[in-house]
């Protein structure tokens, strides 16, 4: 059921590599009865290749900019929406802007030794190739500010399931949405 005070606003769920933004995105979009993007099913969709063959024949730069290019259609949306971004979209200072602009940025967080366990070492992610733990170690300490500056708030999801997780993101969002947090 929907939460009161949601607004139109976009629920935005952003974090590292297996902090479960698709898994959470999708049950936190049920919920609200609004429909669900995964920022990386619409790379490949418009690319009509896999985000591994994207890396492997055109380059991290190409995929930035069709990464870049999809953040700005999500959020320009009229249609509230629930939107997982890929790990690395708030790279962008022009996404991180447009995402905190049109939505309440939910960043999930758990620390880069649970992640690595979560994605295992068999991810096909690019970024992980030479495994996830070292990986996802060296991205939380690159990554942090720009996923501090681009949250209004932060979820940990170390410790409890999917359902909680959730549970707590909407409660965020409820809150957030309703204070109509400045962009
Ligand atoms: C990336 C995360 C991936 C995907 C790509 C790059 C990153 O998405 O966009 O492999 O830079 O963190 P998920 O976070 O959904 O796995």
């Amino acid at each position: 059921m929907a939460c009161a005070g949601q607004g139109r606003r976009h629920l935005v769920l952003i974090g590292l590599m297996g902090a479960g933004k698709t898994t959470v995105g999708r049950e936190c979009a049920r919920r609200l009865s609004r429909p669900f993007v995964d920022t990386d099913d619409l790379v490949t969709a418009a690319a009509q290749m896999s985000v591994e063959q994207i890396f492997a024949e055109a380059g991290e730069a190409a995929f930035r900019k069709l990464e870049h290019d999809v953040v700005a259609d999500v959020c320009a949306s009229p249609e509230p929406l629930v939107v997982a971004c890929g790990g690395g979209a708030v790279l962008d200072p022009e996404n991180r802007r447009a995402l905190r602009a049109t939505g309440v940025v939910v960043w999930l967080r758990a620390p880069a030794a649970t992640l690595a366990a979560r994605v295992g070492d068999g991810s096909t992610r690019p970024l992980l190739r030479d495994g996830a733990a070292p990986a996802l170690a060296r991205l939380e300490r690159l990554r942090e500010p720009a996923y501090e500056s681009t949250a209004h708030v932060s979820v940990d999801t170390d410790a409890i399931d999917v359902d909680e997780v959730a549970g707590a993101v909407l409660a965020a969002f409820a809150r957030d949405a309703e204070s109509g947090k400045p962009a």
